[in-house]
């Protein structure tokens, strides 16, 4: 018998059809040639398309701004609604999956239900005035694919680059049995795929699980260890330069022999209790002494408060 695929073995959600990318795009963003940058054949159905400037998509973004709302606002950074439009759905676009409702086993749609989490606690509805009656939430049967997670992505005015705003998956509000694996990965995997990103960038905090995520869509820089410009300065700068050959690690767990052959460990770490470790890698930074890399698999291996090592290139 042929070993089974790892990667399709952990994500079998994806194969039916029933669960496909989806692009929240409007028109004028659509790019040209998706998809032919990077060769990979991990997304073979016809994404879903939704424009967001089309009021009668307005509750796909409402279900999109619902997952958000309930993953950020414990860590107090729930998206206002004003950001998701004028900086991410004008300037770049929204990528993700999504699901026939009649597909999604009861624990899911119960997540999803936006009854049980009622408008009335939700920004989504507070921040705005009364809506036309036409314009109010449909229950999860009445849409024909309900968002599972959301990767916002913004093009920067250094070609190639692109910013990677935000990234979100229902994961995070599903008790363990009933995740999709991958989702959040695959999510941001495809949109890097589909609007062909040379280079990634973006910001996370340390500590967080989507660390975890972020060092394996290529070797990571860290291009700025503390940011108080941020409103959370305990925040990683980094960027990417994509590579699809570390994407698949993700699944495998197997040593990226490339990173090994190019970096070595420093004796500088990042303690994501300790914010003065955080700024003194940031004044080395900032006094030249990088360039400055994680290491995904150790990462992998590492509890999240763990300390982490900064690689540097070899030969330095
Ligand atoms: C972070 C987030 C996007 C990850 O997406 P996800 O769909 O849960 O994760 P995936 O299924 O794609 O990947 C699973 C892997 O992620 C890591 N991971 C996810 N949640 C984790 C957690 N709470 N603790 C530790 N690792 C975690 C693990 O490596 C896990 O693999 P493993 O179970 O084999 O160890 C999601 O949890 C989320 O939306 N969190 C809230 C919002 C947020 O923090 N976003 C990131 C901002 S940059």
């Amino acid at each position: 018998m042929p070993t089974p695929n790892p990667l399709l073995s952990k994500v079998n959600w994806i194969e039916s059809g029933d669960i496909r990318p989806y692009v929240f795009v409007r028109p004028e963003n659509q790019i040209a040639h998706p998809g032919t940058r990077h060769k990979l054949d991990w997304f073979s159905h016809t994404p879903i398309y939704k424009d967001p400037l089309d009021i009668s998509e307005l509750n796909f973004a409402d279900r999109i701004y619902s997952i958000e709302e309930r993953a950020f606002g414990p860590s107090n950074m729930a998206m206002p609604r004003w950001v998701f439009y004028d900086c991410a759905v004008m300037p770049g676009f929204v990528a993700g999956f999504a699901a026939r409702p009649s597909a999604l086993k009861k624990e899911v749609r119960d997540v999803l239900d936006l009854k049980k989490f009622p408008a009335s606690d939700s920004p989504v509805f507070k921040s705005t005035e009364p809506r036309a009656k036409s314009l109010l939430a449909k229950s999860l049967d009445e849409m024909d694919w309900v968002p599972l997670s959301l990767f916002i992505i913004i093009p920067t005015m250094h070609k190639g680059e692109w910013v990677a705003h935000n990234l979100c998956s229902v994961n995070s509000l599903l008790a363990k049995e009933h995740q999709f694996y991958g989702l959040g990965f695959l999510s941001k995997a495809f949109g890097l795929w589909y609007a062909n990103v040379e280079q990634c960038s973006g910001m996370t905090q340390w500590g967080s699980p989507a660390l975890k995520l972020h060092t394996h869509f290529g070797h990571l820089e860290v291009i700025g260890s503390y940011a108080p410009v941020h409103s959370h300065s305990k925040t990683i700068t980094y960027r990417a330069q994509v590579n699809t050959r570390c994407w698949e690690q993700f699944f495998t767990r197997e040593d990226d022999l490339a990173f090994l052959e190019n970096y070595g460990p420093s004796e500088l770490q990042i303690d994501p209790k300790n914010e003065q470790s955080m700024i003194d890698i940031q004044k080395k930074l900032e006094l030249g002494e990088g360039p400055f890399y994680l290491n995904a698999m150790e990462i992998a291996a590492k509890n999240l408060d763990e300390s982490l090592t900064i690689y540097k290139p070899k030969g330095y």
